[in-house]
């Protein structure tokens, strides 16, 4: 399918952490809420791709069953299962509010032509060894898009983990330096948390995506979409 009609539309794909909507006892529906708001409230010309994450879920599904399965791969796949759990959710709560493709996709190359007639396409996770994070990122690169919104709990990147001492919020950073800082951190087991990853870093750097964070508050996500006077990191180059 041509992909021309996309660059007509303004494409932002958004990292929704699963520690965003989902607390240890589920879905918070207050927060998924804030979410399909700031998405109907945003400029008719803008479409999203939602890759959504795991969060507190995948993480105990995946800790409880390391000892029975022992391999990275099959953790990983339980991940992968929850994450569409997730995504399937979303993407019903989404499609009461704003134009959403009524599927969970599992593959990139659905994209365009769920995004064709809707504003919304909705993913969770797609190959073992990898993060929702690199999927948003994956899917800038397919639709040539680049934006990314990675929402989460956590809307800065740290200079070391943010709870250590002397822990300073980066407003503003290159890909270099994001790569730099996911390299220290990201250690890539099943079930690994934080805030943008290794392979989700180097894909923004490759296809020069700006990456922006931002929290689950409404004004606020908003605002990050717009790129203007939002709190959180951003990742450009220089
Ligand atoms: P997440 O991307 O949600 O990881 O995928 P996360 O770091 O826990 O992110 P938050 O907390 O939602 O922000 C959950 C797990 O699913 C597997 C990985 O094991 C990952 O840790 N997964 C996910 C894959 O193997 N491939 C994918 O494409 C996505």
């Amino acid at each position: 399918m041509p992909t021309s009609w996309i660059l007509m539309t303004n494409t932002i794909c958004i990292s929704l952490g699963g520690s965003s909507i989902l607390g240890k006892r589920g879905i918070i529906p207050d927060n998924l809420e804030h979410f399909a708001s700031a998405l109907s409230r945003s400029e008719k010309s803008d479409k999203f791709v939602v890759v959504v994450g795991g969060g507190a879920a995948s993480r105990q599904y995946i800790s409880s069953s390391t000892k029975l399965l022992g391999n990275d791969r099959d953790l990983d796949e339980v991940g992968i299962a929850v994450t569409r759990v997730n995504a399937l959710i979303v993407m019903k709560y989404l499609s009461k509010k704003i134009s959403t493709f009524p599927k969970v996709l599992q593959t990139l190359e659905e994209l365009p032509g769920a995004l064709r007639g809707h504003r919304v396409a909705v993913m969770g996770g797609l190959r073992p060894g990898i993060s929702t994070d690199a999927v948003a990122a994956l899917a800038c690169k397919k639709l040539r898009s680049k934006l990314l919104v990675n929402v989460s709990a956590v809307m800065y990147v740290y200079n070391k983990k943010p709870t250590a001492k002397g822990a300073r919020a980066i407003h503003s950073l290159d890909h270099q330096t994001m790569l730099r800082i996911a390299r220290r951190f990201d250690n890539r087991k099943p079930g690994t948390h934080f805030i943008f990853d290794l392979e989700a870093s180097k894909i923004a750097k490759r296809e020069n995506i700006e990456v922006r964070f931002s929290n689950l508050d409404e004004k606020n996500l908003i605002l990050t979409i717009k790129g203007s006077n939002f709190r959180g990191s951003v990742v450009r180059s220089r």
